[in-house]
């Protein structure tokens, strides 16, 4: 028969995997509760206009990598491809600004997105995510920066840079837009065939094009940071003397494109490069999106945010992930009805906190004893038979092999001792 395979760009982390995942979360839950976020889970399926409104119509996500369809009833819905449109969505619909003036909230979830696989690119990939809605001052873009980069340390990556960028306000853009789309009239026979009619939908993402002739077009258009207005160019000065201010590494780069249609003033990225890795690969991106929650139905509301691609961070962990695993024992029945006080016991130990295994079916001491060496139990408790008689165990000290009978009752507080 056919073995049936995960989707191709999706794939199952084993449990051997998951002790690093767990090191990742923890620390990431850990470290932006320090800074008061609180998590938020919504659901993996949205309306397809989320995204649509959201990202961008004319985005790639939107155009060519999102998973969307039509369900039974008839409803066009999508495999999020991010989380920040349901996150604002969400905070909408739950009339979330009503009850706190600043609203701080984190994710950890998959995405979707339909890209061509590659080393750290894949369909399903999990995002760590924060967005901090209701703060317009420039500082707030310095504290969600700092909070990222601070991530980063926690988990030991050591001398990050953060890429720093702005895209102004609505009048800059719109300064910016003429003299792009004059700039690429220009260089429109290099251009392919996307880029063409993006130039007349949305010529921002013409920057954003991965076929090779586009990039070399885009690589000497002008950057929108030249075409700042006042109130924009003054906002992001400030962010960048708060970040010198925190002390958080960062340089300016003028011609940074982030791949979604929401941004306004601030973007950043932090670029991450391993040895599986290869090249460069962004660990993180986000910035301002000022305009997403009345887009969305809510109030106007200034809102920032980020999200790491934690496959990424993974791959570039190597083995400061160190597994904290709960030390085994492992309780070995024997003799006549031994299966069933091996898990007598085993149900007290764990009562008590303690990790306990046994088996399930009557087999010889030997190879329990060696079932107890590969799951690295610390220790081994004999149920036999005689000893049962006496109120006792036979506990085996894994580590020299020495043996000792014990009251029962003293067991728990044997295995305590050793963990
Ligand atoms: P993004 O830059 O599209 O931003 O994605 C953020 C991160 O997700 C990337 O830097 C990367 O680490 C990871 N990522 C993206 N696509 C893939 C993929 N196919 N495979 C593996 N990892 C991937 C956003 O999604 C925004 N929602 C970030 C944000 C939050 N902006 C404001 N708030």
């Amino acid at each position: 028969m056919n073995q049936l395979r995960s989707v191709k760009g999706m794939h199952d982390v084993l449990p051997e995997e998951t002790p690093r995942w767990h090191f990742l979360e923890n620390t990431y839950r850990d470290l932006v509760g320090l800074y008061g976020y609180r998590e938020i889970r919504t659901p993996v399926l949205e309306p397809l206009e989320l995204f649509v409104r959201g990202i961008g119509e004319a985005t790639d996500i939107v155009e060519k990598e999102m998973y969307a369809f039509e369900d039974k009833g008839g409803d066009r819905l999508a495999l999020r491809p991010e989380g920040t449109a349901s996150v604002i969505r969400a905070f909408v619909q739950h009339g979330l600004h009503a009850q706190e003036p600043v609203s701080k909230l984190y994710y950890i979830g998959p995405m979707f997105r339909r890209e061509r696989p590659a080393k750290g690119r894949f369909r399903q990939f999990y995002q760590a995510g924060a967005e901090l809605i209701g703060a317009a001052e420039p500082i707030a873009d310095a504290e969600i920066i700092d909070m990222a980069a601070s991530f980063l340390k926690a988990l030991g990556i050591a001398d990050v840079c953060v890429q720093l960028s702005s895209l102004g306000d609505r009048e800059s853009r719109l300064a910016y837009r003429g003299a792009l789309v004059e700039f690429l009239e220009k260089r429109k026979e290099e251009l392919c065939g996307d880029c063409l009619r993006r130039l007349s939908v949305n010529p921002l993402r013409v920057l954003d094009c991965k076929v090779e002739a586009c990039r070399a077009v885009a690589s000497t258009a002008p950057s929108v940071m030249g075409y700042l207005s006042a109130d924009a160019a003054a906002h992001f000065a400030q962010v960048r003397r708060a970040l010198e201010r925190f002390k958080t590494p960062h340089e300016v780069a003028p011609g940074m494109v982030r791949g979604l249609d929401y941004y306004t003033r601030t973007i950043f990225e932090i670029q991450g490069r391993s040895e599986v890795l290869g090249a460069q690969a962004t660990l993180v991106g986000g910035g301002r999106y000022d305009g997403l929650v009345s887009e969305l139905g809510g109030p106007a509301t200034p809102t920032i945010g980020f999200a790491f691609g934690l496959e990424r961070l993974l791959l570039m962990l190597g083995d400061n992930a160190a597994a904290a695993t709960q030390r085994a024992v492992f309780v070995a029945g024997v003799g006549d009805g031994g299966v069933d006080r091996a898990h007598d016991i085993a149900r007290s130990l764990r009562a008590a906190g303690c990790r306990a295994e046994v088996v399930y079916s009557a087999v010889s001491l030997k190879s329990q004893l060696k079932r107890a060496d590969r799951i690295g139990a610390i220790g081994v408790v004999i149920a036999g038979e005689d000893e049962a008689a006496r109120g006792s165990v036979t506990w085996r000290d894994m580590r020299d092999g020495t043996q000792i009978e014990l009251p029962i009752s003293e067991l728990t507080a044997r295995v305590e001792a050793m963990q």
